[in-house]
């Protein structure tokens, strides 16, 4: 599989395309084993290439070469092209004058378990192309700045798929003998390759329609296999709350006459914006209210907007090369989050985007693997699409957002709009589009699209009482990262406010500036010091509000200045992230306790403030649920030098039973409060009730008391909806309780037949930190439902206990090591793709003890001097030992 020397593609080697194609005519002819592909391109040299070469490269992977035509009449011969693993070179081409280029080649959608190209997907036919698939399809200039129109006829049996998919318009249809049949579809917008879809099966049909703001109604399909029908309402409806947002906050409109969506089994990732055809996850289009939870609602309709929206930020104005991958995720990931937040709670999902930033992108951007949003070289571009990419990658959106103001970003992307549609361009087109709307310089802003690393900013504060001026001194550095030792300092917004000792907010006024709430301090040097004027006394500093950038902030406040913020900070981000950094701080010391043999005294002044917090009449239950919810084991892991796992677990455990002994009372009343059952309700109200109540569970859970047990026993039996019933499944697996194997029985007979339900009973169980999870998790590798060639099932056993399950995984004997080494070569000739994510787990060694660090990377060894790896495994894992 692997060349000896994996070739790495660097951007600065970039060139415009030698030719172009105007026209894509393609013809497939399918079957599970042999699918016939006949392509008819329409092409050109292009005028500006200026290379003099007047051969013709195309791309190609596991492709039965069957003939080649050039302008009709001219089948081509063995002397006339070469054919390589991953090409074919025509030697000479026309240059004056466009030309017809016709291949025909087999494919084997059966044998293809990468889930990449055409591929099987429980009996249904479907693609997936993005990056480089359509490579696996036919011969094609496969990079994203070739965009040509598709005309896509299908032709297959009419038994077997009785429905035939791809991009645009229905355009002709009609029956031929032997019971076969065809379809063509015309895709009248100009398209990358990697856009390009089929599907074709079994399916059923939701449809819906939407109205658009000029007046067209939208034909709206959802295809699914026929025993998720039902499951489809809440994908249907996300899908017009979207369209309805974008006409909404950023005008765009949509541009066919239909919208499909299709759900498959087997998927690499989330889901794939496809023009008109959308190629999802099951995971995120299927729910009803008994096997979805409300988080899952949430993310079908993050996800379903996060597809729609690339029909504007991706689709018609997509990516000029593979580098430029942020300019169309992070952007689509920003509006994603903020038309969750209109949706859903802004505060919450702040937080939670902010969650996961600081815990995996933080410690991607810290490790070996760390690369800028725009990466500079990469060996296996599917290896990229990551939370620096997509996460991060928003953030940098998000500060254009705060620095130009929501008026000014809407100029500018209703500029970038206007200057590029129809065009593959940069992250520089993005930028300067922003710039020339508002008449703004970015040029020192444009460098967080090129460093890697996660800036700390450290704040110093100096009253002066005679001046009535707080001075704050901010300054920034950013540590080394692979291939970048030295980083040059950013533009930074720091979106700051000040509180009155009483509580009461103080205004801000920069010198020769107007008194407001809250001041945006721009960084710029690498440090600098702003002063705030009028102030009668020194007030408590709120930095970083609304979390305004990608940054660790290094502040070392004292215990009650926190509690005090927590009670008092009207930022629902700094006042929520106060009392994280609490209880971060009680819980580091009891980390030390812990590794010093002491007994575990949990700090009162915690105590008294999740008190506090509990005695508040909260409006948002759901926010309430955070602000009661510990930082997690994975972000005290980000606190560490040297990761401890063992002490982070039992201090976390030590600091949640304290909570639960001494605020039982409260707790408990609270949890009888919302029990009662309320299945199938989705509003606000309803999800913070379901959340606050199952929050105060588990905190019972851990007095490890038979009332308790009861309670979670009741729940589990009597839930009607997936959230209640997995929450108390989950208190049930994560603490001993009688009833537990029952549990997990009758919840393993009552689902057997939802997949992605089945996938919860996988992750809970390998996310428990009891003992006997490790052999647990063996057992179910063995279990029938088990099935290595879906990734679904594959993330829910595997990849759950590998980065959920940091207590079992990092055991001190290395059994988790080794499983997972174990699992990752056998996924890699099965599904690079998949394997290489698995890797991720291990590629942080450098930051365990001596011991565990040899073995970690004496797996990593083991994998990279395996004969058959894949440059995606192969990738990651030389990359995190060098
Ligand atoms: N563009 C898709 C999305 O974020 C992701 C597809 C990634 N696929 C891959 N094989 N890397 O919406
Ligand atoms: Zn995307």
């Amino acid at each position: 599989m692997r060349d000896a020397n994996p070739r790495t593609v660097y951007l600065k080697d970039y060139t415009v395309p030698d030719y172009l194609i105007q026209h894509v005519d393609l013809n497939f002819t399918l079957d599970e084993e042999n699918t016939r592909v006949v392509s008819r391109l329409t092409m050109c040299r292009n005028p500006a290439s200026r290379s003099s070469d007047t051969s013709l490269t195309l791309a190609g992977e596991n492709l039965q070469l069957i003939r080649v035509v050039l302008n009709e009449d001219n089948e081509l011969g063995d002397k006339d092209y070469l054919q390589t693993p991953d090409s074919l070179i025509i030697h000479d081409v026309p240059q004056q004058r466009s030309f017809v280029l016709t291949i025909e080649n087999g494919i084997d959608p059966k044998a293809n378990t990468a889930l990449e190209g055409l591929y099987l997907s429980n009996g249904m036919l479907c693609t997936q192309c993005e990056a480089e698939g359509f490579r696996k399809i036919t011969y094609f200039l496969d990079r994203p700045d070739v965009m040509a129109d598709f005309t896509t006829t299908i032709t297959a049996d009419r038994d077997r798929f009785p429905v035939l998919l791809s991009n645009g318009n229905k355009v002709g249809h009609g029956n031929l003998p032997d019971n076969r049949h065809w379809v063509t579809w015309k895709d009248p917008f100009k398209k990358p390759c990697y856009l390009f879809a089929l599907v074709a099966g079994q399916l059923e049909c939701v449809e819906d329609y939407f109205t658009t703001v000029s007046g067209r109604d939208i034909t709206l399909q959802i295809f699914v296999e026929k025993h998720d029908l039902d499951k489809c309402g809440h994908a249907m409806q996300s899908l017009k709350n979207a369209m309805a947002w974008d006409e909404q906050v950023y005008g765009r409109e949509y541009d066919l006459d239909l919208y499909m969506i299709v759900a498959v089994s087997h998927f690499n990732m989330g889901a794939m914006e496809n023009k008109g055809l959308n190629v999802f996850n099951t995971k995120f289009v299927l729910a009803r209210p008994d096997t979805a939870t409300d988080a899952d609602y949430e993310h079908i309709e993050g996800v379903i907007g996060h597809e729609y929206f690339h029909n504007w930020t991706g689709n018609r104005i997509t990516c000029r090369d593979w580098f430029q991958l942020s300019l169309k995720e992070g952007f689509t990931v920003f509006r994603d989050q903020e038309f969750t937040g209109d949706r859903t709670s802004k505060a919450v999902k702040r937080i939670e985007d902010v969650n996961m930033l600081r815990t995996r992108q933080f410690a991607e951007d810290a490790g070996p693997l760390a690369h800028p949003i725009r990466p500079d070289a990469y060996i296996e571009i599917n290896n990229f699409y990551t939370l620096t990419v997509y996460e991060k990658g928003a953030e940098i959106v998000r500060m254009l957002h705060t620095l130009l103001g929501a008026d000014g970003f809407r100029k500018g992307s209703d500029l970038y709009f206007e200057r590029h549609d129809g065009q593959a361009v940069t992250c520089d087109d993005f930028v300067s589009a922003m710039e020339a709307a508002n008449g703004a310089d970015l040029s020192q802003f444009r460098r967080w699209y090129a460093q890697a690393g996660t800036p700390v900013i450290n704040v110093a504060q100096h009253y002066d009482a005679a001046q009535k001026t707080l001075s704050l001194t901010l300054s920034q550095y950013c540590p080394p990262t692979p291939g970048q030792p030295a980083k040059e300092p950013l533009l930074i917004p720091i979106t700051t406010g000040l509180i009155n000792k009483d509580g009461s907010p103080a205004l801000c006024r920069l010198q020769d500036g107007e008194a407001a709430e809250q001041v945006v301090l721009q960084l710029t040097q690498p440090e600098q010091t702003f002063v705030l004027a009028d102030l009668n006394e020194e007030p408590i500093v709120s930095v970083l509000r609304g979390f305004s950038a990608p940054v660790k902030l290094a502040m070392n406040r004292p215990l009650d200045e926190l509690a005090f913020l927590l009670s008092h900070d009207p930022d629902t981000f700094n006042r929520w992230d106060a009392g994280q950094q609490l209880a971060v701080q009680v819980i580091s010391g009891l980390i030390v306790d812990y590794q010093d043999g002491s007994e575990l005294a949990v700090n009162p002044l915690l105590i008294d403030a999740y008190k506090k917090v509990l005695a508040h009449p909260w409006e948002d239950l759901s926010y309430f649920s955070l602000l009661m919810t510990l930082p997690s084991e994975l972000y005290l892991t980000e606190q560490m030098r040297v990761v401890d796992v063992e002490a982070i677990h039992y201090a976390r455990e030590a600091v949640a039973k304290a909570l639960a002994e001494q605020l039982r009372e409260p707790l408990e009343a609270l949890y009888l409060k919302h029990h009662r059952d309320e299945s199938g309700q989705f509003d606000a109200g309803a999800i913070g009730r379901r959340r606050i109540k199952n929050t105060c569970l588990a905190y019972l859970a851990r007095l490890d008391a038979d009332w308790v047990q009861h309670w979670a026993l009741q729940q589990f039996n009597s839930a009607k909806n997936m959230t209640d019933q997995l929450a108390a499944l989950t208190v049930i697996v994560n603490h001993p309780h009688p009833a537990s194997q029952q549990c997990l029985d009758s919840f393993y007979e009552q689902w057997r037949h939802e997949a992605l339900v089945i996938d919860k009973w996988f992750t809970t169980q390998a996310s428990s930190p009891l003992p006997g999870t490790f052999e647990k998790v063996l057992d179910l590798l063995d279990h029938p439902a088990f099935d290595i060639k879906n990734p679904n099932r594959v993330r829910s056993l595997i990849g759950a206990f590998s980065q959920s399950n940091p207590l079992h995984f990092h055991a001190a004997s290395g059994q988790g090591y080794q499983f997972l080494a174990d699992r990752i070569l056998e996924l890699n000739s099965l599904n690079p793709q998949v394997a290489s994510r698995m890797v991720g787990a291990l590629t942080s060694w450098r930051r365990y003890d001596e011991k565990r660090q040899g073995l970690m990377k004496a797996q990593l060894e083991r994998i990279i001097s395996t004969p058959a790896i894949s440059k995606d495994v192969y990738e990651v894992a030389v990359k995190s030992l060098a």
